[in-house]
């Protein structure tokens, strides 16, 4: 596990946002595994203004996102549909039949699960997949459990996660309960992974993920196992960590 140091949130995102286009110059055909959260966001802006420039080219990339909400539909503007193509999807060059997320809209839960898995493997598996972490260590929207989650599938959203997330809908109310996810064995079977993280509130929990035993209960954890990961973190967030590092 690579820790890469970073003074701020734009330093994170732009040294992420190099070890991604790195990845599509090295390999144009690449399988990305992409995430959503205010923690990619800056990376998605610093790729957009490189595509611009014309130093990266996203026309021969697929793309798999890491969940979305179960029930939303993509147009919902709180639909992680919607804020992919907001925030990344809209000004690059991805080709359109080659995104992927998982359908909020089919409810039949089991039924996409397998849609979504079955995709990623014809697809060849991710080259890369950016990830952030909740502040109780989840990632993608795998909560803290009494396991090590598999393939994709649909969990009911803890109580903190819904309260983080409220932000962005008009009350908790809205937030919706349920989230399909990509497993996590989904994510462990990435070649490689970038986890960004910024911000002194979860400055506890990148000490408790990277440098503490590996259990279900801080999802993050596993990331300890695999053999290509990059945590890219602030000052703030690795503000806990001083004597570990
Ligand atoms: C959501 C997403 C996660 C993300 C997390 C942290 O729950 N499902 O993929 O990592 O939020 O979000 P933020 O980056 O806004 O702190």
């Amino acid at each position: 596990m690579k820790i890469i140091r970073a003074k701020d949130y734009n330093d994170m995102s732009r040294k992420a946002a190099n070890i991604i286009s790195a990845q599509v110059i090295l390999k144009p055909d690449s399988v990305l595994g992409l995430a959503t959260g205010s923690s990619p966001i800056g990376i998605y802006e610093q790729l957009i203004k490189w595509y611009n420039k014309g130093d990266v080219d996203f026309g021969g990339c697929t793309t798999f996102n890491l969940d979305e909400y179960r029930g939303l539909t993509p147009d919902h503007d709180q639909s992680y549909h919607y804020f992919m193509h907001k925030n990344f999807f809209d000004a690059v060059n991805v080709p359109a039949e080659r995104i992927n997320l998982p359908d909020g809209a089919q409810l039949d839960a089991e039924r996409e699960c397998k849609r979504y898995d079955a995709a990623i493997k014809a697809a060849g598996g991710i080259d890369l997949q950016l990830l952030g972490m909740g502040l109780n260590g989840h990632i993608g929207f795998n909560e803290p459990d009494e396991y090590f989650s598999k393939g994709t599938h649909c969990v009911n959203l803890t109580e903190s996660t819904i309260e983080a997330n409220k932000r962005f809908f008009a009350s908790a109310d809205d937030v919706p309960r349920q989230a399909y996810t990509m497993g996590v064995q989904t994510i462990m079977l990435a070649r490689r992974i970038v986890l960004v993280v910024s911000g002194e509130n979860k400055a506890e929990t990148v000490r408790e993920a990277f440098f503490g035993p590996v259990t279900p209960q801080v999802p993050a954890s596993i990331l300890q196992l695999h053999t290509d990961v990059s945590i890219v973190a602030d000052e703030a967030a690795l503000s806990k960590c001083g004597d570990l590092l």
